[in-house]
């Protein structure tokens, strides 16, 4: 089996105007993703886990080393080939939903498709089948200030499984969420991983990477460590709080 995602000596630096080194977000990392992983990236504030996020997103571009995504190497793309690519390969999903209020969730959900070019029967079509697999297949025509945060967090999902991307990747998906919302959406993204999709997720709560399959942790910009979850390796979550 081949990686679907391979860090090698990434470094995140960013800089003054003037120049001058203000940040080194992340110092060197290396790191392997295979396809049906489910992994939560941790750390305390200021770590460098949204800056990594952003890198394997494709949001962002690495100042050094070398990250290859399926089987391309992200690091030699051009800026147009580079957001062609993002927009075929990841689906990505924010804390903060990102929904466009004046548009309906179903055509909120279509809207990758249309820069993809899909004819427009074809977009709703995937867009309905998304919203189904993520329990909303109901809710069509509502806007995203009529559904609740975890409604409007699933229609975000929705969104980014539309383009049936090679990986789904979330920056605290569960963090504007209250707990059992949040569990609410662990549980679609663990239906998902065990229908096969690769998942990579920002956390900062434990009770969140205990669900899934393996934990890397980052501390000031370098990895501290990468292991299974508590959860595989038999432990409870009680045991473990
Ligand atoms: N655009 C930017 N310009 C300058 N410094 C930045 C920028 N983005 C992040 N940083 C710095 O890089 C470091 C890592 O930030 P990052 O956002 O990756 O942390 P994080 O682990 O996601 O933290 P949090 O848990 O608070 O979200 C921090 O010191 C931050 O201040
Ligand atoms: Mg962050």
């Amino acid at each position: 089996m081949k990686p679907i995602a391979q860090l090698e000596g990434i470094r995140k630096t960013y800089y003054k105007p003037d120049g001058s080194v203000m940040v080194e977000a992340l110092r060197g990392i290396d790191l392997t993703f295979m396809p049906g992983e489910y992994v939560a990236i941790m750390g305390s504030s200021g770590s460098g886990k949204s800056t990594l996020m952003n890198v394997l997103g494709c949001l962002d571009r690495p100042s050094d080393g070398r990250f290859l995504l399926g089987d391309r190497d992200v690091t030699s793309m051009n800026d147009e080939e580079l957001s062609q690519f993002r927009g075929r390969t990841i689906g990505f999903i924010f804390q903060s939903f990102n929904l466009i209020p004046e548009l309906s969730i179903v055509d909120n959900v279509a809207t990758p498709l249309f820069y993809q070019k899909v004819p427009r029967a074809e977009r709703t079509e995937r867009a309905r089948e998304a919203l189904a697999l993520v329990g909303l297949g109901d809710r069509l025509g509502h806007r995203p200030k009529e559904l609740s945060g975890g409604q409007q967090q699933r229609v975000a999902i929705a969104r980014a499984l539309v383009t049936r991307p090679l990986v789904l990747m979330a920056d605290e998906p569960t963090g504007n969420l209250d707990s059992a919302t949040g569990r609410a959406i662990l549980d679609v993204f663990e239906g998902l991983n065990q229908q096969g999709m690769t998942i990579l997720m920002v956390t900062h709560d434990d009770s969140v990477a205990y669900r899934c399959k393996r934990v890397v942790r980052l501390a000031d910009g370098l990895l501290e460590y990468d292991r299974p979850s508590p959860r595989m390796m038999g432990e409870t979550l009680t045991a473990k709080a």
